[in-house]
């Protein structure tokens, strides 16, 4: 009998223990997004059946992981754990420091309240709404520079993550005093959650150089861009991803990461760098407000779950369920003839609202409209990643954001192929009754990161 050819790519794990999920029908969701100003991070979370809100911190640890927090050693400096977490971050990235923070965001504040500043500029492939908001808390311009493949919805171009690298050139030359740092994204989460290439990554790291500028990773999602580089980027197939992983680490000069993403964890991130002196002013910054530079603003179990993480996620079986899985969702929803951004990416579908509800102009947030119909039809909580998110400009002006999209973020190791069958037929529904959503306006909202509380309203 020949060898079977599975075509089937399993779960490569079994369920060791299980959280209940609390059936609701369409009446009491309805009510519960209203009461919530319908904003979706305002809805209590026992009123979700599948949360697909966010992969951050919301994936399951695996049974090792939990064995890794019994060892957490809870000394206030100097905790066996901090050492093991460091030896497991610097097998992957091998920076100089590495100085743990609670999440990506502390990692941020610190970097750019140390780097940034009045007058100052930060490009990135596309900056996550918290990077830019710690940009521009600083007085600092946070720019998108991100490839015209990326907004080009027919491209199918593999790497839609890249740089422009012209865009990067012209901006050192003309303004190259005022940039302190270059950050690229991987996987390019507020851009679709595409990767970026090796070889894109070697030309930023190249006009870096001739400029005298260093590079940092935001690297959340560092394994599955690794491993759309081994799948699709010619010369690389037959590579380990920890490899791939230490040769984009070689080509920058630090990173920031939010450790509840790839890592694996509920909680955590970090802030590495090769400077001595940087290192210092942010150790600085950490000691007062994060806490002492071997936990910082972590428990000792915590870095030692991190540390477990970091080994599990670089398995090629999980990967390639992982990348499967989130495909598997995609193209169910293309083939639905619901408008995706494609290629796929890695931890999250992205519907393109904008396409699929062309009577709600921008700045009645056909994303949100969406992410609210999706809710009150299937109990499924996605996010906004468009014009309410990005709109609002520093100076209070409100501007279309340059997509509006609903981004369907898959928690690791959570659900079950079924669990994405139902998220698909709730698609499905709500793409049939399109023609009868509404837009909304936002009713009250904060200076920043509104997109967390503000409140909005059916127009009517
Ligand atoms: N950078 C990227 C690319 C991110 O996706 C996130 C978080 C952060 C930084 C900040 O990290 O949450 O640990 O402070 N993204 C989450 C998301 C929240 O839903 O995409 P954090």
């Amino acid at each position: 009998m020949d060898a079977p050819e599975f075509r089937t790519i399993i779960e490569p794990f079994r369920i060791h223990s299980v959280e209940p999920l609390r059936m609701t029908t369409p009446e009491q969701r309805r009510a519960a997004v209203r009461s919530a100003g319908y904003n979706l991070f305002q809805v209590h979370a026992q009123d979700v059946i599948v949360d697909l809100l966010t992969d951050s911190g919301t994936g399951a640890m695996s049974r090792d992981q939990w064995a890794a927090l019994q060892h957490g050693d809870e000394s206030y400096a100097g905790s066996p754990s901090y050492f093991i977490f460091r030896d497991a971050v610097r097998e992957l990235f091998p920076f100089e420091h590495v100085i743990p923070t609670h999440q990506g965001r502390a990692a941020e504040r610190i970097l750019f309240s140390v780097l940034g500043g009045a007058g100052k500029v930060v490009p990135n492939n596309t900056h996550f709404d918290t990077t830019r908001a710690n940009v521009e808390y600083t007085g600092a311009l946070a720019l998108d520079l991100v490839c015209g493949a990326a907004l080009d919805a027919i491209s199918t171009y593999a790497f839609k993550g890249d740089m422009d690298l012209e865009a990067l050139e012209a901006l050192l030359q003309e303004r190259g005093d005022d940039v302190p740092l270059v950050m690229m994204t991987i996987t390019n989460n507020s851009g679709g959650g595409q990767p970026v290439s090796l070889a894109n990554l070697h030309a930023v790291r190249d006009i870096c150089d001739r400029h005298g500028k260093p590079l940092f990773l935001d690297a959340c999602r560092f394994a599955e861009n690794a491993w759309f580089i081994r799948e699709y980027e010619p010369g690389h197939a037959d590579r380990e991803v920890p490899d791939i992983v230490r040769e984009i680490a070689g080509l920058a000069d630090g990173m920031t990461m939010s450790a509840k993403k790839d890592p694996m964890g509920n909680i955590g991130g970090w802030l590495a760098m090769d400077d001595d002196d940087l290192a210092r002013r942010c150790r600085d910054l950490l000691v007062l407000t994060e806490g002492f530079p071997t936990y910082g603003g972590l428990a000792g179990r915590d870095l030692e779950a991190l540390a477990q993480g970091l080994r599990e996620v670089v398995h090629h079986d999980y990967l390639r369920y992982r990348i499967r899985s989130t495909a598997y969702l995609g193209e169910s929803l293309r083939d639905a003839g619901i408008p995706v951004v494609t290629p796929i990416g890695g931890h999250a579908v992205y519907i393109d609202a904008r396409a699929m509800l062309p009577g709600i102009p921008p700045l009645q947030y056909p994303g949100q409209s969406l992410a609210v119909a999706l809710y009150e039809a299937g109990g499924v909580r996605t996010c906004e990643i468009g014009t309410a998110m990005f709109g609002r400009q520093p100076d209070g002006s409100e501007v279309p954001a340059a997509r509006d999209l609903v981004r369907l973020a898959i928690p690791r190791r959570t659900y079950t192929q079924s669990h994405m069958d139902y998220v698909i037929e709730a698609c499905r529904h709500v793409a049939a009754h399109a023609d009868r959503l509404t837009g909304y306006r936002i009713v009250e909202e904060p200076p920043t990161l509104r997109h967390f509380t503000a409140v909005f309203e059916p127009v009517a």
